[in-house]
């Protein structure tokens, strides 16, 4: 339950940032939810903004909020994003891909000039690599793909449904769970990874996130670059 707390302070402090005629890139998971939310609380006090979800679950619930939408055909532009991580460094680079949205997660972060981070103080890591790596692959490429994770020294697993069929995500495509342990140098993994034929994205974002609100115990902290 602290995590909640901490979940939903730091999501409301992030809709705070959000101003007036911007552009908003909209996060998925149990955090970037509190940030929504509280965005269409401010939308609904007369707040002027346009969305961009980065999942279909995340657009569905800003529909239900009144949050009008866009895409990126119409607005290539981001303001600002508001998105959770499942592992936050010191300089703010990122594991995301829990909750199966990394993909447009990051075609929407690398579109956003102020990419604001949202997590709970569990989130927050001296080394990322505790939190298994998502790895977005094809299904027709996924024997090779995970061949090639296991000669980079992890172990990859496939994510299931509960009756143990494939995950699929809203793109088609399955997820590999790799689990590296500590990442010495994430950034180079980062281009191994998009260099492999098959994988569709990595959870490693590096160098987009400008901002990380933390939820910690009452208090909302801020990690900056
Ligand atoms: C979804 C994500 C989420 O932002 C990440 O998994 C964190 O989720 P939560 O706030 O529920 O812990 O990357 O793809």
């Amino acid at each position: 339950m602290a995590n909640e707390k901490e979940k939903q302070a730091a999501g409301r402090a992030a809709a705070k940032l959000v101003r007036d005629g911007d552009v908003v890139g909209l996060g998925t998971g149990s955090t970037a939810y509190f940030a929504v939310v509280a965005l269409g609380e401010r939308v609904r006090a007369g707040l002027k903004i346009v969305g961009i979800p980065t999942s279909v679950k995340t657009g569905d619930l800003a529909r239900q909020l009144g949050i009008p939408l866009t895409t990126l055909d119409e607005t290539p532009q981001i303001d600002i994003t508001l998105d959770g991580a499942d592992e936050v460094d010191p300089r703010l680079n990122l594991i995301k891909g829990g909750g199966g949205a990394l993909l447009r997660e990051k075609v929407i972060a690398t579109a956003t000039k102020n990419m604001v981070v949202v997590v709970d103080s569990s989130k927050v890591v001296s080394v990322l690599g505790k939190f298994p790596l998502p790895i977005e692959v094809i299904s027709f490429a996924r024997t090779v793909v995970e061949n090639k994770i296991v000669s980079l020294g992890a172990s990859p697993k496939l994510r299931t449904k509960t009756d143990g069929s494939p995950y699929l995500t809203d793109n088609g495509n399955q997820i590999l769970d790799c689990s590296f342990g500590q990442i010495a140098d994430p950034a180079v993994l980062a281009l191994i990874l998009s260099d492999t034929p098959g994988i569709v994205e990595h959870g490693l974002f590096i160098g987009l996130a400008k901002v990380a609100l933390v939820g910690r115990g009452d208090a909302v902290e801020e990690i900056r670059r």
